[in-house]
């Protein structure tokens, strides 16, 4: 079981990095080349392990990919391509990978099974299940291993309405809905991110965005083609918030992210650090390949940062970036709640508990509900030094080295592999920084 051993920030950070390549993407260009009418060049893509996991599961139904440099060339095999498994596809801790692929598997003509690591298999999956049950696929399994046999005739549109805000379920219906007879039409409650959706429009797919949070894929008159257009991974923002909040939390002198994706959907924690009064800036920000790109800047520390209310469209459009809002808003004057955010108890841990216990670890009052966390600042105070479990989730252990930063003394994180699902980078960026960070 790996740990970091991290000093206390002795000053403010600074340097400039390039964040890894965004992994909701990235999963997304490796699915969508892998069904592409013909090669498709993707760049940018991250090293994370979760990104690997959906490579590997499409090389598991015969989808070829040769590396050249930086890029990865997939050999499309078109809508109708893809061969029959010959094993159980393990998804490892990716609950994208596997949401998505319940979606495209649902629609071939085999059979396939999909199973990951032992947090993935306790993470509902009837969420995507009973919504591809209706379109006519034959799937099974309320959590992994989930089961897809060939449906018994043509999957059909649907019009469904999401319980709650979620891309990766929308996504799995999208994606069944490229083979589905009729539209698929999806309602969410929420501004959940919309990069399968861009990147589907951008390969020539028929789907647009209707008013009221409706996303809409027609095929009527659509040759069922994707088009094998060149994909660029942008830098993920979800990995950048680490060393954008390290920043905030021991100073920016300053701290350049370079090559963000700044798609709306997932701006909400730059939004939440402005809100709480820390001084991130946006730069150069342009178009690339469908989405918003720019470097994201740390210059100076906020005097004082004061806590904020964090629910409903906010948490949605920072749900991954929790942990380290609740870090900073550890330092930070007054108290800071993030509400309605039941969702984060069905993450790669249950994250309200752990995030609640991560922080408790360094001294914070915390206070945890069913569908809340709230966070008493220590308004500028140091956090108590210490030794935390990161319970398996990259997320908490990247979030408690930020929080190390303003700790009266040296710190531990425990139980640190699987920050490589997602930023196997992430303690080298940190020492480029000025973070002392050792690993054990
Ligand atoms: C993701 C969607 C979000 C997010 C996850 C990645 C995606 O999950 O938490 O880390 O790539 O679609 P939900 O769709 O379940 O909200």
């Amino acid at each position: 079981m790996r740990s970091y051993r991290i000093e206390p920030a002795a000053g403010p950070l600074s340097g400039t990095l390039r964040a890894p390549g965004d992994k909701s993407i990235g999963h997304r260009a490796v699915l969508l080349a892998a069904i592409a009418d013909g090669p498709v060049t993707v760049t940018g893509l991250g090293a994370g392990a979760d990104n690997r996991a959906t490579a590997r599961a499409m090389r598991q139904m015969g989808v070829e990919f040769d590396r050249r440099g930086d890029e990865l060339v997939v050999q499309g095999v078109g809508l109708h391509g893809l061969r029959a498994p010959a094993a159980a596809i393990d998804c490892g801790n990716s609950g994208t990978t596997m949401r998505l692929l319940c979606g495209l598997l649902s629609a071939q003509p085999f059979a396939a099974t999909l199973t990951g690591d032992a947090s993935l298999r306790r993470r509902p999956m009837a969420r995507v299940v009973e919504p591809l049950r209706r379109m006519g696929a034959d799937i099974t399994g309320d959590t992994a291993p989930v089961r897809i046999r060939p449906a018994a005739g043509p999957l059909r549109g649907i019009d469904y309405a999401l319980p709650v805000a979620s891309a990766q379920v929308k996504s799995a219906l999208l994606l069944a809905g490229l083979y589905a007879d009729g539209a698929t039409r999806i309602a969410e409650p929420g501004p959940s991110r919309d990069h399968t959706e861009r990147m589907l429009r951008f390969l020539g797919a028929p789907v647009r965005a209707e008013p009221g949070r409706v996303t809409v894929l027609d095929p009527a008159g659509w040759d069922r083609r994707l088009a094998a257009r060149s994909l660029a991974v942008p830098g993920d923002p979800s990995s950048a918030a680490f060393a954008i909040a390290a920043a905030v939390v021991a100073g920016g002198a300053p701290v350049r992210v370079r090559g963000v994706c700044l798609n709306p959907t997932r701006t909400g924690f730059i939004d939440a650090l402005r809100a709480m009064g820390a001084d991130v800036r946006v730069d150069g920000a342009g178009e690339r390949g469908g989405e918003t790109v720019g470097d994201v800047v740390v210059d100076g520390r906020a005097a004082g940062l004061r806590g904020i209310e964090v629910g409903r469209d906010l948490l949605v459009r920072c749900v991954d970036e929790v942990p380290v809002l609740a870090a900073v808003a550890a330092v930070a004057d007054g108290e800071t709640w993030f509400r309605d955010a039941a969702e984060l108890r069905v993450k790669e841990s249950d994250r309200i508990a752990t995030t609640a216990a991560m922080l408790r670890a360094f001294g914070v009052e915390v206070d945890e509900r069913d569908d809340a966390l709230g966070v008493r600042g220590r308004a500028g105070a140091p956090l108590a030094a210490a030794d935390v479990d990161a319970a398996g989730d990259h997320r908490i252990a990247m979030a408690a080295v930020v929080a190390a930063l303003a700790a009266d003394g040296p710190c531990r994180v425990r139980d640190v592999a699987n920050v490589a699902t997602s930023y196997p980078e992430f303690a080298d960026h940190m020492r480029a920084l000025g973070v002392t960070l050792t690993e054990a």
